[in-house]
């Protein structure tokens, strides 16, 4: 599904904030849980260490956080915020919505605020989504957060995949824009169904309840089959990056900045390579992070714009995939 930029109002990134927990599991941690090294880790995938969230600490509260710092930034109050969706696979609960105990910790009692599940695309999604609304007319502001507590769904036995994964979250603040301002030019979303069985978590829906019975067997924890799920993501993060920057009218040398999903460093330095864009241009953070799934690009954006990196009026291409498999891509103009 696609769209360039045909609507009423224009929609621009107003602010952006990011959360990461206190803690740090080092790769060195890891091997004292599970079999690996950090020469293991770092090779096959860029990644030094990741936040955990601290006992207590959920993924609402690590949303708020992020968002309430986006909103700051915004210069936009609580009180004023119209919209907010939280896009995670690690819901505080299965229903309500995160997004409600974010409504609530943020003071934002006039917000619509919902969901969205599309693993670690969630945060371009939620974007869309949020893009529409706005450039409808329905609302004139929204927060968006990406949130994970990813440590509350890994095996830590499995060195497959406990190694990938941290906590944290990442938001923007999207508002309606006059024509000198910036804007989301172009999104692009796509989702294959066929191929659900690559990432999941298998247990803890209506599929397959935790029972007494199963409560062993992990089930509750984030599967993968790694080197699939790599070369569709190369694929289909190259392919819908390309069509937004078409769509946008830039050519690779217009792109001050790509913000991809950071899952593996080898899939990024890949799609860099695809897109003919130098690797010096591509923001990576994954080797603090790991992949915090929803959270990733939100909290990547926001580090790249505090640290100065994408100025008024320069284009930011964002790209993302992950389960579903789903894949999505933004291109900006800051
Ligand atoms: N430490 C040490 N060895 C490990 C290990 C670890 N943490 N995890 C796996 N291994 C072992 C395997 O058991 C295997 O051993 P074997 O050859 O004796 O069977 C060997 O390392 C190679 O495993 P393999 O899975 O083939 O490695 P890989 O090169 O494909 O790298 C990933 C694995 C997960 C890093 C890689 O496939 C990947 O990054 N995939 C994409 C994952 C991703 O990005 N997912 C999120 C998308 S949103």
């Amino acid at each position: 599904m696609s769209d360039a930029f045909t609507s009423q109002h224009q929609v621009c990134i107003a602010g952006t904030g990011s959360y990461l927990p206190e803690k740090v599991l080092t790769n060195a941690d890891l091997e004292k849980l599970v079999e690996t090294s950090d020469e293991w880790i770092f090779s096959r995938t860029g990644i030094r260490e990741r936040r955990i969230a601290a006992e207590g600490e959920y993924t609402s509260h690590m949303a708020s956080k992020a968002g309430a710092k986006a909103l700051e930034q915004a210069g936009i109050a609580a009180d004023d915020i119209e919209l907010i969706i939280v896009a995670t696979i690690t819901p505080d609960t299965l229903t309500p919505a995160t997004a409600c105990y974010v409504q609530q910790q943020l003071g934002a009692p006039g917000a619509v605020a919902f969901d969205i599940s599309a693993a670690c695309s969630g945060f371009l999604y939620a974007m869309k989504i949020a893009k529409r609304l706005i450039s409808d007319g329905a609302f004139s502001n929204a927060l968006i957060i990406g949130a994970e507590k990813l440590s509350s769904f890994i095996n830590w036995d499995d060195r497959t995949t406990c190694v990938l994964f941290g906590d944290g979250a990442g938001a923007a603040v999207l508002r309606r824009a006059a024509p000198e301002e910036g804007s989301i030019i172009a999104t692009e979303m796509g989702t294959d169904g066929k191929l659900t069985h690559l990432l999941n978590i298998p247990g803890g829906g209506s599929a397959c309840p935790i029972t007494i019975d199963n409560a062993g067997m992990n089930l509750a924890s984030l599967s993968m089959m790694g080197k699939e799920v790599f070369k569709h993501a190369v694929n289909r993060m190259k392919e819908s990056a390309e069509k937004v920057i078409e769509r946008a009218g830039l050519k690779p040398e217009d792109i001050k900045l790509v913000v991809p999903h950071q899952a593996n460093l080898r899939i990024i330095d890949a799609i860099a390579d695809r897109l003919s864009v130098p690797h010096e241009r591509v923001f990576v953070n994954l080797q603090k992070y790991g992949n915090t799934s929803a959270a990733a690009v939100a909290i990547a954006l926001d580090e790249a714009n505090r640290a100065g990196l994408i100025q008024r009026g320069e284009h930011v291409v964002l790209v993302v995939f992950g389960a579903g498999l789903t894949w999505a891509a933004a291109a900006v103009r800051w």
